[in-house]
């Protein structure tokens, strides 16, 4: 099976969160059961040298106002397709937003270009490669189906995930008639959304199948509290929607062999994390104790629930755990934080930003990962912390509820608890579920416990790649004559 991945961020070449780290990984377990895939990402200028060492396979005239090419590029097993079109992706800022932090007036027409540029590949754009699968992720690549749908001629069957229908891709009506498309497509069953031009709801309609990035998100985003306006449109694509859990790189995420942390370990000799710990204190200003360190790795937004942790910072310090927090995000929330770790200086360590290997230092040092989002679609750095022994205490929703097992009584003495789960997502029932992580923590046999059974959970991709690759079998069997 030969597939193209449409997206506008891959690890390790680009990367604002978890979508990055999926389509960056997903390719290689895919591999593995023999699907071939290519990753097509527009060329950001960070991408340059990359750019450079590449090889062109192909030419568009014009692109959205300008020209593009397609240059091919291998990376760390990746078979990267760049679309280089520097009218609309070299320039400085980040993949959707400016130097000035607002997202770029003309993100309709960059985004437009890359599923029109995978929709033309799907026509056999390239000499000798043709995909039997278009994949297509998050709104940024959902034209693509919708190109594909509305063309003519023979086309690859098309998938669409959801990693956030938070983020849907909506643009004035005034656009529409620039993108190409048939006048057919402005409608109820086409590009139209309230009176505006939706990506993402677009691509919902055109899309063969709809997949999500775990099952119990899928089945929260068919209710209206949770659909964001587009439940109605999903309900009626039920039957094409499917939840399949997101996996992580387990090479990248080794406990054993990962070159960013300071000492490595496995479950047989779990003592060593000690020696992160006293790393990760001396890195964020703490003193050394025996108290347990709960930390966060996250974006700081609603989404994440981490108002509801800033406002509680100083109880939860008082009930005797220390608090590391690194993301950034919402200014108000940077702010909150590094306040409370003024207050609680040597007990509380902020660091504002984005720090890939400090990432890796905080789940092999610290003893639990707090990720209070109020949805979440999946959420990796969870699946992280399990692979570290950093217990997770997480929200009841989304993928977070599908991928850790409460250390309730049942699942204490069934042996298969991992972290402890909360609801809903207040200060109370926040406060609730880390008193009952601290019972755990005082009972050092049963922690270590936790520890062992968190770091065998299957957080890798083999089983969810082998539901990605059987979706595609199961989409090229329908098409066949
Ligand atoms: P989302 O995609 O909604 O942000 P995920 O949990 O799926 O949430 O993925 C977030 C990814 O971004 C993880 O790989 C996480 O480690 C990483 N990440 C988030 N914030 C930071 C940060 N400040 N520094 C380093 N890595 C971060
Ligand atoms: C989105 C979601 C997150 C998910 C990630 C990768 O960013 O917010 O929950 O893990 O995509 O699918």
């Amino acid at each position: 099976i030969r597939v193209l991945s449409v997206a506008s961020e891959v690890f390790p070449l680009v990367k604002t969160g978890g979508l990055a780290d999926v389509a960056g990984a997903l390719p290689l377990a895919l591999a593995r059961l023999g699907v071939e895939t290519r990753t097509l990402l527009p060329a950001y200028p960070t991408l340059a040298e990359t750019l450079g060492a590449g090889t062109e396979l192909a030419r568009i005239d014009d692109l959205f106002g300008g020209p593009a090419r397609l240059v091919a590029a291998a990376v760390d097993g990746l078979d990267i397709l760049l679309l280089d079109a520097p009218h609309l992706f070299d320039r400085p800022g980040g993949p959707y937003v400016g130097p000035n932090g607002y997202d770029y007036p003309d993100n309709w027409a960059r985004f437009a270009a890359l599923g029109r540029a995978g929709a033309l590949i799907g026509q056999g754009l390239l000499p000798d490669w043709r995909p039997d699968v278009l994949h297509a992720h998050d709104w940024q690549a959902a034209l693509a189906p919708v190109y594909l749908a509305f063309g003519e001629g023979e086309r690859p069957r098309t998938i669409l995930t959801i990693h956030n229908l938070a983020f849907q891709g909506a643009f004035p009506q005034s656009i529409f008639a620039e993108l190409g498309l048939p006048e057919r497509a402005w409608s109820i069953e086409g590009l139209e959304y309230y009176g505006s031009v939706g990506f993402l709801k677009g691509g919902l309609h055109a899309a063969d199948a709809i997949t999500t990035v775990s099952p119990n998100y899928a089945s929260e985003i068919l209710q209206v509290e949770n659909g964001m306006g587009l439940d109605g449109l999903l309900r009626g694509r039920a039957d094409a929607l499917t939840g399949i859990v997101n996996g992580i790189d387990t090479d990248i995420w080794d406990p054993n062999a990962d070159p960013h942390i300071t000492a490595n370990y496995t479950t047989s000799d779990l003592f060593r994390r000690q020696i992160n710990k006293r790393a990760l204190e001396a890195e964020f200003g703490l003193a050394e104790s025996e108290e347990p360190i709960l930390a966060v790795v996250s974006r700081l937004t609603w989404q994440k629930g981490l108002d509801v942790l800033a406002e509680s910072c100083d109880d939860i310090l008082a009930m005797g755990c220390r608090l590391v927090v690194v993301g950034s995000g919402d200014r108000m929330l940077e702010g909150s934080f590094l306040s409370a770790a003024a207050r609680h200086a040597g007990r509380m360590g902020v660091r504002i930003g984005y720090d890939e290997l400090l990432s890796h230092r905080v789940q092999a040092g610290a003893d639990a990962l707090l990720v209070p989002s109020r949805f979440e679609p999946c959420g990796l750095t969870q699946l992280y912390a399990l692979r570290y022994g950093c217990l997770p205490v997480v929200s009841r929703v989304g993928g977070l509820a599908d991928t850790v097992i409460d250390a309730n009584f049942a699942a204490q003495a069934a042996g298969v608890a991992t972290g402890v789960i909360f609801a809903p997502v207040t200060a109370a029932a926040l406060r609730e579920g880390i008193g009952r992580l601290l019972r755990l923590y005082a009972d050092p046999a049963l922690w270590r416990e936790l520890q062992i059974t968190a770091m065998r959970s299957e957080v890798g991709w083999s089983a969810s790649a082998r539901r990605y690759k059987d979706l595609y079998s199961s989409l090229l069997q329908d098409s066949a004559p």
